[in-house]
């Protein structure tokens, strides 16, 4: 692998909003992740979970330490990861702070279940996932945290909620790929295909 030596590197002063108008360009699905336990809960919405390894099944998530689910992801050694439905977009927000609420009051107004670890996770998610923490890396205003997959529940349903350019979309894979074919027919037609 070619390594370039850090002298020879250009500094390019790099803005914050240059870096959040790039990373709005990057669409996110979007999860709540989960922490504590009892009436010691607390969540929050994030775009950054992502696969890690298969074997062992690892995933990871970064977030702020000032977040409320930070201290409890490191006192209790777990996390639920809930991937959300397109329907599920008031969860979303009720989780990303929306309305002022905290901790356990985010949680009203949907179905729960408790994991093996002791964890809430959303009933109707589109996949619901108990996590134990492995490790937790500390860089800059946040925690990388990393981990271990304990129990994986799938739904059936198929629409997701993603995140782009600072709203909330849906990704309907059959309304979806209905829109790709309708383009896609005179694409082809315009080839002579
Ligand atoms: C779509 C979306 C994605 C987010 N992704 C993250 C994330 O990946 N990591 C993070 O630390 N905060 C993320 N946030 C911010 C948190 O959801 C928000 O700060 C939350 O209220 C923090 O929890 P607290 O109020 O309990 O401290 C995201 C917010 C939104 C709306």
């Amino acid at each position: 692998m070619n390594v370039v030596p850090r002298e020879l590197m250009t500094e390019i002063p790099v803005s914050s909003a240059d870096f959040r108008g790039a990373m709005r360009r990057l669409t996110g699905g979007v999860s709540v992740i989960t922490a504590g336990r009892g009436k010691d809960i607390t969540g929050m919405t994030v775009t950054s979970v992502t696969s890690l390894s298969v074997d062992p099944p690892t995933l990871l998530v970064s977030i702020n330490r000032d977040a409320s689910s930070f201290p409890l992801i490191r006192r209790y050694g777990a996390f639920g990861v809930n991937i959300l439905a397109a329907d599920q977009l008031d969860v979303a927000e009720r989780f990303a702070g929306k309305g002022g609420l905290k901790g356990a009051d985010r949680f009203a107004g949907a179905q729960w279940v408790t994991a093996v670890s002791g964890v809430p996770l959303l009933v109707g998610a589109l996949s619901s996932v108990d996590c134990e923490v492995e490790d937790i890396i500390e860089r800059h205003s946040h925690g990388i945290v990393i981990g271990r997959v304990r129990t994986i529940k799938n739904s059936v349903r198929n629409a997701a909620l993603a995140y782009w350019h600072g709203q909330y979309v849906a990704v309907d894979q059959d309304e979806d790929v209905a829109r790709l074919a309708e383009v896609s027919v005179p694409a082809r037609s315009r080839r002579g295909v």
